[in-house]
């Protein structure tokens, strides 16, 4: 694992934003795994600075409400359209988000992990962390080897995306998101964290027991996972684990 510790959340943006560029640059019809919520949104805005040719790239999102109706402005398909495929100018007919508006929504995430793999899986998952370890929407207790599914959500969680919405009765309740096991099929895994609130949570992910009551945990199982964090948030870090570099800033201070 590699950590890159950075002063703010525009720095993240420019590392992580790096890292993707050098994937598309070496691949070209890469498929990228993209992630929602704000700290990816840093992220996008770096790499549209590249201007790369995404033309070829395929993008598959982590996760999306169910329930709400088709167009609703906080959907992941309306958030990803805005902040992923138009302002990176991706295909549109390249770019896939569960269908939370489906009539059967179990059948649509089982469809929705076939079609990963049928892409050939991910190159690259970008991913952000919640404050009770979630990632994508697996929250505390969901399987390490979970696959796409509909999950309920947890309150805190609700709470945490009413920023988004008029009030909590607006969030909705269920979701389909990529299970843990769907994630770590990857083949690099990208966490993006910033800010002192996630500190505690980050640490427990990172150098904690690997656990289903901390989702983010089984990260420490993939071969290959970076993580951009500002300096609040790798503040409670522990990195003198064995097999964790840490850079700051760029170069590595610590093995
Ligand atoms: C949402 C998303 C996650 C995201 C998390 C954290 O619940 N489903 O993919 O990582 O929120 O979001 P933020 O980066 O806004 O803290």
């Amino acid at each position: 694992m590699e950590i890159f510790v950075v002063p703010d959340a525009a720095a993240i943006g420019a590392v992580a934003a790096g890292i993707i560029a050098a994937v598309v640059r070496s691949k070209p019809d890469a498929v990228l795994g993209v992630a929602t919520g704000g700290s990816p949104l840093p992220v996008y805005a770096a790499l549209a600075g590249h201007r790369l040719d995404l033309s070829r790239v395929r993008a598959f999102a982590l996760d999306e409400y169910v329930g709400l109706p088709a167009g609703h402005p906080e959907s992941y398909g309306e958030v990803v359209r805005r902040e992923v495929t138009e302002r990176l100018g991706l295909d549109p007919g390249h770019v896939r988000v569960p269908a939370g508006g489906a009539e059967d929504p179990e059948r649509a995430a089982v469809e929705y992990d076939t079609s990963i793999r049928a892409a050939g899986g991910i190159d690259l998952q970008l991913l952000g962390i919640g404050h009770n370890g979630h990632i994508a929407f697996n929250e505390p207790g969901s399987a390490l080897d979970s696959r796409t599914r509909v999950e309920t959500l947890a309150a805190r969680t609700r709470e945490a995306n009413a920023r988004y919405f008029g009030s909590l009765s607006e969030v909705p309740e269920r979701c389909i998101t990529q299970g843990l096991g769907t994630i770590m099929e990857a083949r690099h895994l990208l966490l993006v964290v910033h800010g002192q609130d996630k500190a505690a949570i980050l640490a427990e992910a990172l150098s904690g027991p690997v656990s289903a009551e901390c989702p983010a945990s089984v990260l420490q199982r993939h071969p290959h996972v970076t993580v951009v964090a500002d300096e609040s948030a790798a503040s409670q870090l522990a990195p003198e684990k064995a097999g964790v570099t840490v850079r700051v800033a760029g170069p590595a201070i610590s093995v």
